[in-house]
This record gives structure tokens, sequence and C-alpha cells, in this order.
């Protein structure tokens, strides 16, 4: 066997670790952020990194405005505006002869505005039912939205997948409620919510005016019920009364006037007739 000598090992291992099959790439390519929202036609920084010491060349790839902000050895930053739709970017490096190259994804939202809340009726009886409609106009992208209900800061219902009119970003949908919980005023609000969190983003609140439901007791209604009733049966009876009290009179009147009648009949008697009577 053959002894490899005073160098024998650590040039054989050089040898291995030099020259064995395709060049390795032993460098790594990074983005921050992989995922960005941005607001229609807003912009977003992106820091294209590497772990290649002395990168021969590195960039961003994209047809979008760019802007380099600040730049190491091993870093690029940039600035990309006027971002008007989804668009994927390549951040790339260089090194040693390698190439690598990472993707960053842009989102483009537009946040919930004019959040919108129509009662319909405005006046409901206890227990009865009534819709809420809340509609959010020009919000990107819906499928991240939530409309949700609420009743003073209590959440009623909330809503994910939401009718749209995506031609206009529009989106809207119809709470079917029954008044509950006691008469009065109740005061509503419809929330949207735009979830960005799995594109990069946050969460975009946008509250509509509070509206106003009035619920009054279905008992009042009976009792207005009673009311008209006794008051019609009163009045009934009262016409009534009159009318019979009008036809009694009149028979009365006719009575008497019968009783006239013998009175002067009795007094055109002669007198003889009449004292030998009385
Ligand atoms: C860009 O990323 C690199 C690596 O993570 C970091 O060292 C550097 O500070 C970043 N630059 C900016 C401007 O954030
Ligand atoms: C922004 O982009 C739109 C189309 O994507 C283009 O028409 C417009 O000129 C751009 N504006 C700027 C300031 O680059
Ligand atoms: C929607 O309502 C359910 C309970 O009704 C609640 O657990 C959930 O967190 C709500 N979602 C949002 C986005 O408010
Ligand atoms: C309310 O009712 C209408 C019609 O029945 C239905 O289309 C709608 O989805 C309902 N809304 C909710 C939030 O359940």
């Amino acid at each position: 066997m053959p002894s490899l000598g005073r160098w024998g090992l650590p040039t054989a291992l050089l040898t291995l670790l030099c020259c064995s099959g395709p060049a390795e790439i032993t460098f790594e390519v990074d983005v921050w952020p992989e995922k960005l929202a941005v607001e229609t036609s807003g912009s977003g920084r992106v820091n294209c990194s590497t772990t290649c010491t002395q990168p021969e060349l590195g960039g961003l790839e994209t047809s979008l405005t760019k802007q380099l902000v600040d730049q190491r050895p091993q870093w690029q930053q940039y600035l990309v505006s006027n971002i008007s739709q989804d668009v994927s970017l390549i951040c790339y490096f260089f090194c040693a002869g390698n190439s690598l190259t990472k993707t960053v994804h842009i989102s483009v939202y537009q946040p919930p505005q004019q959040v919108t809340l129509k009662l319909r009726p405005i006046r409901v009886a206890l227990g009865t039912a009534f819709t809420a409609e809340c509609g959010v106009a020009a919000v990107k992208p819906l499928e991240g939205l939530t409309l949700t209900l609420q009743r003073g800061q209590e959440t009623l219902q909330n809503w994910t997948s939401v009718e749209a009119a995506p031609a206009r970003g529009e989106g809207s949908v119809t709470f079917n409620r029954t008044a509950q919980g006691g008469s009065g005023p109740l005061t509503f609000r419809c929330q949207a919510a735009l979830d960005l969190r799995s594109k990069g983003g946050d969460v975009i609140y946008s509250v509509s005016e509070a509206q106003v439901l009035q619920v009054y007791e279905p008992v009042q209604d009976s009792q207005m019920v009673i009311i008209v009733t006794v008051v019609s049966v009163l009045l009934f009876l009262f016409v009534t009364s009159i009318l019979l009290c009008f036809i009694m009179s009149h028979r009365k009147c006719q009575r008497q006037r019968g009783y006239y009648g013998v009175l002067e009949a009795w007094r055109r008697l002669p007198q003889a007739f009449r004292t030998q009577h009385v």
C-alpha cells in the first residue's frame, strides 16, 4: 500500500474539494421582503442580498421603474415605483462564474374606503326580520375582504366570500337579521377588513357611519289594536244610543201627540157630559 507521504492527505482533500465534478454553488441569494403588498400605483423597497463575498454582478430584473437606493458588495436596495398590477421581480447575483436568482412577489391592493350600511326597514317590531346591506367601493383583492356587521361594540356576523361587481371592485353583503334584545334604538355599523397578511401586508380596516334601527315592542301594537277596538265599540254604542234615543223620542212624541188628541176630544165633549162623569 503506497504511503501518502507528508503532504499526501491535505493534497488529496484539496483535490477532492476543488476538482470533483461540476463547480458547486457555494453561495445564496436572498431577497427581503419575499412578498410585498403595495397600494395601486404605489412603490416599495426591495433588498437583494447574497452570501457571496465578492459577487461579480448583481441586480433586480424588472420592467417597472426602479431606482438603486443603496448598495454594498453583498446587497442592493431598490425602490420600485408605479406598480399598477401584481408582478414578480427577480433578484440575481453572479459569483465565481455561477448565477442564482430569487423572486419577489408584489401584490397590488386598494384599501377599503367608503363603507356603507343600509338598514331595511329602519323601524321594525321586536322579533321581526330586517336586512343590513353592507357595501364597499373600490377594494382589491376581494378575496382578502371580510365585511362584519357590528351592533355597538359587538360583532354580530361576518362574511368573507363577498359578492362582487369585480369590474368596479365593489363588494356587498346583505345580512339577514332579526330584531332581538329589546326595544329602542339600536346602532349598527359595518366594518370592512382587508387582510393582506398572506401577501406581505397588514390588515386594513374601514368602518361605515352608524345607522340606527328603531325597534318597538309588538305588544304596543296589540295594545293599540285593543284601544282602537274599544274606542270603535264605544263610538258604535254612542252612535247607536243616539240613534235609538232619536227614534224613541220620535215615538214618544207621537205618543204624546196621541195623548193630546185624547185631551182635545175630552175638552170637546159637552159640559154636561163631562160633569156627569166627574
Ligand atoms: C439588505 O439585506 C442585507 C442582508 O440581509 C442586510 O445586511 C442589509 O442591511 C440590508 N440593507 C438595508 C438597506 O436594509
Ligand atoms: C405608471 O405606469 C403607467 C402604466 O403602467 C404609465 O402609463 C405611466 O406613465 C407610469 N407613470 C410613471 C410616472 O412612470
Ligand atoms: C368571524 O366571526 C367568527 C365568529 O362568528 C370569528 O371567530 C372570526 O374571528 C370572525 N372573523 C373576522 C375576520 O372577524
Ligand atoms: C340573506 O338572504 C339572501 C336571500 O335569502 C341571501 O342571498 C344572502 O346570502 C343572505 N345573507 C347572508 C349574510 O346570509
